[in-house]
């Protein structure tokens, strides 16, 4: 196992990583240097979840941080920093065959390296950045959540829209809809800065050519013919809510009814766009304008409080 810390930092907190610490990293694929997908081994078997759920990882904060982030505050106590995380999935295993999504010996996550700031330093990913195959942390022995197909139902079309990271959740229910054969439409639409952060792309393309209900769109918003005003190929920074509100959605999959039709919708808040709820009922939407505001301009609801709608969402801070 690897410690980067020195020896005598490393012997002064084993005895708080041997309390705390139930994991092990199996591998990492760096995707970008602040992008990577971790497979983790839990020592207490398998981690069941209900795609779409998540859990916390863990690591103490005496552990060091991946070069050149932002220090966080020197700890005065030993505590164990935890953030959630969606969990995702390959989708299609190393034989080609489609995941048991939920029901895995590795539990994968896709995560980006926060950049935080020099008032609030990311507290988590610059830690877990400095991990290695077979470095040890905490991971949440249960999933949480409710962010799930539970609103599904038989024949019901599915969009999955993301930004960034946010498609983890998405890659999981999309791994469960099609070992169960789902018999209606799927559609994932995934917002990244730039191609080479979209990681799963190539499953994405593979699942297209095997399933005939499924597409998956790719939308970039800093790639050359997203910034330059003078390229030929110039199309500006496409933002996953403009992909639904142009009409891109119909040209792509034909008729939407919004009565068979959920959504689900992960990742950056302001994608998701999120309504403020008055004391008369009204609903205030957040500027710019996001994915909420656009599909309830088109029929689609959001759920609220007590109200099952037909777009869900769950987004990452
Ligand atoms: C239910 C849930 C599931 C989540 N699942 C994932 C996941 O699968 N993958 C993942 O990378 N993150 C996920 N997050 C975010 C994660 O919990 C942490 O907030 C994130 O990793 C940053 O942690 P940090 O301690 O390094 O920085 P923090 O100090 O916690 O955050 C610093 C800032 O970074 C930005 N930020 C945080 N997360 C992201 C992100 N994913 N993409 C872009 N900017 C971000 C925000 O502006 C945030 O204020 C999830 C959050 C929630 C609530
Ligand atoms: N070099 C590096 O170290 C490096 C590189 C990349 C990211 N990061 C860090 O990684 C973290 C997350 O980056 P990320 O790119 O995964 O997540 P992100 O910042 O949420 O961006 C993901 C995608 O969402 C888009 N987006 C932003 N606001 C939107 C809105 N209102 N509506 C719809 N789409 C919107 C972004 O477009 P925009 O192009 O308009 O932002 C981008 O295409 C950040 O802390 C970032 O600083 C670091």
């Amino acid at each position: 196992m690897s410690t980067h810390a020195p020896s005598s930092q490393a012997d002064r907190f084993a005895p708080w990583r041997e309390k705390h610490y139930n994991a092990t990293v199996e591998s990492i694929r760096e995707v970008r240097p602040w992008l990577r997908i971790f497979r983790l081994r839990p020592d207490f078997g398998r981690l069941r979840f209900i795609p779409g759920q998540y859990t916390v990882l863990g690591l103490g904060n005496w552990e060091p941080c991946v070069a050149g982030a932002i220090p966080p505050p020197l700890a005065q106590t030993e505590r164990l920093v935890q953030r959630a995380y969606s969990f995702s999935c390959c989708i299609l295993d190393a034989d080609g065959k489609l995941a048991a999504a939920g029901d895995e010996e590795l539990v994968e996550f896709y995560i980006v390296l926060a950049s935080g700031t020099a008032e609030h330093p990311a507290g988590l990913t610059p830690r877990l950045f400095q991990l290695r195959a077979g470095d040890r942390l905490f991971v949440g022995p249960r999933a949480k959540g409710t962010y799930t197909l539970s609103p599904l139902r038989p024949g019901d079309d599915v969009v999955f829209a993301s930004t960034g990271t946010g498609e983890a959740p998405h890659n999981a229910m999309l791994a469960k809809l099609l070992s169960q054969a789902h018999p209606s439409r799927i559609l994932s639409v995934v917002g990244a800065r730039e191609c080479a952060d979209l990681a799963y792309e190539s499953v994405h393309r593979e699942l297209e050519r095997r399933f005939s209900n499924y597409q998956y769109v790719a939308l970039t918003t800093r790639e050359p013919r997203n910034m330059d005003a003078t390229r030929a190929d110039f199309v500006g920074k496409q933002y996953v809510q403009q992909f639904f509100a142009a009409g891109d959605w119909e040209k792509r999959w034909g008729p939407i009814d919004p009565s068979n039709t959920h959504v689900f919708a992960c990742g950056n808040p302001s994608m998701i766009g999120i309504p403020h709820v008055d004391s008369d009922g009204h609903r205030l939407y957040p500027e710019p304008t996001g994915l909420v505001e656009v599909l309830e301009s088109r029929g689609f609801q959001a759920d609220a409080p007590r109200q099952t709608g037909n777009i869900h969402f769950e987004k990452f801070w």
